[in-house]
């Protein structure tokens, strides 16, 4: 049996009911390693300048090897490079990307540390599968240090289409580093046409059958693999949720009115400002809802040191300041916005106490509390979903109330919708996107991919002439 060793950037250490706020990657990762078993190498989390030895810690079936960033490649890497352009860039905002030829270096940099580190515990048969943005040249790297093992990459963020790829200095760079791995996950049909364009017309390369690629010598295969979430085992954690101090707390406050509710990163593409002004002009074109609803905003800090992080915390603020002092009661409050994160037992447990779960990025990968708000649902009285068409989970999610993040007035009026909605169509809604949950859970997501990787690797199915 092979064994798996799985890298990126952030490692999560703790079981699911107690994950914190993590974002869908360490979540993803997280349960389909929690089967697998396996090596987890990635950064711990930690600046340290003196101390570079990785650390070995097994927990269950994981072992689990971190290293330490110096503060110079945190700053180069993780918030420059990683952050300060592919992040931005990915998410169709280049105006936000602020490239320097610097942060590029330590990026290239850090990925060659991870090698190196990776270098001391690859073994012949391992599996190696290797997650997101941040990692994109580590497969290059280590094929020209000599590993002959599979690997896979998975993108969990979008990927661009060619023009908006073109706006980084060293385009080029990116699709040719890609074209190292065996396979190349993607979320959406989008995301692999956007690279199979680029990969054609960006590079000159060509598409062969069964979704290979080929530059010069290079080839991979790049398909959809849509992330998932642990569809099974969800509505036993928001059980256990629903005994927490902080969901009892909520869930009294309340009293009879509708709650709504939002879970997202503190990050520009997940539509905060838009999502703030749709709330504003619900309460303020329509009476009935004054005093019968509450939306809860959670939105913990990240990458609070990246200027763009910093300027939208700022902006939100206002935004929230402007919808309390222009509908609050003394006795009502319409909107509770919080910058930090609760465990995930309580996020799933405050979940399905929500009339009305709120994903409205302007663009995303998959984004999984989309899938998580439905899972966590009760059968017999579920809430409505309203979801951005630009996440990519609503190519799966389609019976959600769909909404276009960039319109206000459509937003305002989906909410008014989805607060008014009638059982039976609650009902019907919830059912098709479970029924879609129930067959692409997290292990499917994951046994698809690496079942690719171990058969396109299998030393018969190599045709260099197809
Ligand atoms: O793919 C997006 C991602 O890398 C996921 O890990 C998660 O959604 C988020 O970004 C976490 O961000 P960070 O590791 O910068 O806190």
């Amino acid at each position: 049996m092979s064994r798996l060793i799985v890298v990126s950037n952030r490692v999560a250490k703790t079981d699911g009911a107690n994950k914190g706020s993590e974002g869908g990657l360490a979540v993803g990762v997280m349960a389909a390693m929690e089967k697998a078993g396996g090596v987890w190498f990635g950064w711990s989390g930690k600046v340290d300048n003196r101390d570079e030895t990785a650390k070995h810690e097994v927990r269950g079936n994981i072992e689990y090897v971190t290293v330490n960033m110096r503060q110079s490649e945190y700053n180069q890497y993780y918030k420059g490079y990683a952050n300060s352009v592919l992040w931005p860039l990915f998410h169709q905002r280049p105006e936000l990307m602020q490239y320097s030829d610097r942060d590029l270096s330590g990026y290239i940099q850090v990925n060659k540390k991870f090698a190196e580190e990776l270098l001391k515990i690859i073994a012949p048969t391992d599996t190696i599968w290797i997650h997101d943005y941040h990692l994109i040249p580590l497969g290059k790297i280590l094929r020209e240090a000599g590993v002959r093992n599979p690997i896979g990459f998975f993108l969990h963020t979008p990927f661009p289409s060619l023009d908006l790829l073109r706006t980084v200095p060293g385009y080029k760079n990116v699709l040719e580093a890609l074209l190292h791995y065996d396979l190349v996950g993607f979320q959406t049909e989008a995301d692999h046409l956007g690279f199979c364009m680029g990969v054609c017309q960006g590079l000159g390369g060509e598409i062969l059958k069964h979704d290979r690629l080929r530059y010069g010598d290079r080839h991979c295969t790049a398909r959809v693999y849509p992330i998932s979430v642990e569809t099974q085992a969800l509505p036993g954690v928001a059980d256990r949720g629903e005994t927490t101090q902080e969901y009892q707390r909520l869930y009294e406050s309340l009293g009879d009115r509708k709650l709504l509710i939002g879970v997202d990163r503190l990050d520009y593409s997940k539509g905060l400002v838009r999502r703030f002004q749709a709330y504003d002009r619900l309460l303020g074109h329509n009476n009935e809802f004054l005093r019968q609803v509450v939306y809860l905003q959670i939105s913990p800090t990240s990458r609070g040191d990246v200027q763009a992080y910093g300027d939208l915390a700022k902006r939100i603020d206002r935004e929230a300041g402007h919808i309390i002092g222009t509908y609050a009661d003394f006795d009502w409050m319409p909107l509770r916005y919080l910058n930090r994160g609760f465990r995930r037992k309580t996020i799933l447990a405050m979940y399905r106490l929500a009339h009305v779960g709120l994903v409205t990025p302007l663009k995303d990968g998959m984004n999984l509390v989309a899938k998580e708000y439905v899972v966590a649902q009760k059968p017999e009285d579920p809430g409505v979903l309203v979801l951005s068409e630009l996440a990519g989970a609503a190519d799966e999610l389609d019976a959600a109330v769909i909404v276009n993040p960039y319109d206000v007035d459509g937003m305002a009026g989906a909410l008014a919708k989805a607060l008014q909605m009638p059982l039976d169509e609650r009902v019907d809604r919830w059912k098709s996107m479970m029924s879609v949950l129930k067959k692409q859970d997290i292990h499917a997501w994951q046994q698809s991919f690496l079942g690719d990787l171990l058969h396109l690797t299998k030393p018969q199915t190599i045709d260099s002439t197809a």
